[in-house]
């Protein structure tokens, strides 16, 4: 998940009859508005969901930025550059969907930029081939579609909302990875080997995607509970693998498991043990490119001071004018 699946911990029951009314409308499949009451611990609890997304999809603008100069024809950059636009637009929705709930979004920006806030493990893998910018379209935005479809239902208004249009610009990345793999593996000897390779460094970092496994999740029901998260990561890993595998296997790509294999009694593809130290490490800070990222970022932060200070002399200029 592009909050890789946070979990919450559990507060003292409350059984105010202001809680029983919350949970009984969260039951009901009820929205929750920005203006009804809510418990401290799910607002706590949604503000760093949303952030940590909206953090993910700025962040993540980054790695495919880096080929927009570079993209192999004019098809191709033109779409690279309207998904990299979507990713800083569906960044907007998420940081307004936040402040929905009382946080401001400058307090939001220096938790990231200060590295404080967390942002998907993924977006700190370099971009090293044009394959790269394929394979994100197919996994990176198809793992995000799997984790984001059931976020169109979650119970906060703000956000479920959000999450609808941002899932239909994600179901176009993906569409236009695939492609771009796709036109690699019916290309030269060359092209595929790179379609390849691409797969063999990306796919393990995407199944990390999903977050830590459920067994090493403690509280995690209480998402599911108040209807935030629907699935568990287990669970949507699988989904993933199921759906992914087979678009691998159709292109004559091979995935970098030795023990992946498809299980005909449960009728799902089973795969080998992830490197949750690779996980840590990277979440952590210290994976291949979590420097360089948060450098640009406060590079494009301070090269945009003037744009904010000139948006406050003009909004003040309007009130004295009023
Ligand atoms: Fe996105
Ligand atoms: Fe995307």
């Amino acid at each position: 998940m592009y909050s890789q699946a946070l979990n919450t911990k559990e507060t003292a029951a409350d059984t105010s009859p202001e809680a029983t009314r919350f949970q009984a409308r969260i039951d009901a499949e009820d929205r929750i508005e920005p203006n009804d009451w809510m418990p401290e611990a799910y607002r706590r609890t949604l503000i760093r969901q949303i952030s940590q997304h909206a953090h993910s999809e700025i962040v993540g603008m980054l790695p495919e930025g880096n080929w927009i100069t570079r993209a192999p024809s004019l098809r191709r950059k033109a779409a690279l550059l309207a998904k990299v636009q979507d990713e800083g637009g569906h960044g907007l929705y998420l940081y307004a969907a936040a402040e929905t709930l009382g946080v401001a979004r400058e307090e939001l920006t220096d938790q990231l930029l200060s590295g404080r806030a967390k942002y998907s493990s993924i977006f700190n893998y370099p971009t090293l081939t044009w394959a790269d910018i394929g394979t994100i379209g197919w996994l990176v935005d198809g793992a995000a579609i799997m984790n984001q479809i059931p976020l169109c239902r979650c119970s906060f208004g703000p956000y479920a909302r959000a999450m609808v249009r941002i899932c239909r610009e994600e179901s176009f990345h993906q569409r236009q990875g695939y492609e771009i793999v796709m036109t690699l593996c019916q290309g030269t000897p060359e092209q595929k080997a790179m379609a390849q390779d691409a797969l063999n460094r990306w796919w393990w970092p995407c199944l990390m995607m999903f977050g830590p496994p459920d067994g090493a999740s403690e509280h995690s029901d209480t998402s599911m509970r108040w209807k935030i998260k629907r699935f568990s990561n287990d669970g949507l890993r699988q989904k993933f693998v199921d759906a992914t595998v087979p678009q691998g296997r159709y292109l004559g790509l091979t995935f970098p498991d030795p023990d992946l294999r498809f299980d005909d009694e449960s009728g799902h593809w089973r795969f080998g043990p992830i490197d949750w130290d690779e996980f840590r490490r990277v979440l952590a800070g210290d994976g291949p490119c979590n420097r360089e990222r948060l450098e640009a970022r406060r590079k494009a932060h301070d090269d945009g001071a003037w744009v904010r200070e000139a948006a406050l002399a003009y909004a003040a200029k309007q009130r004295i004018a009023a």
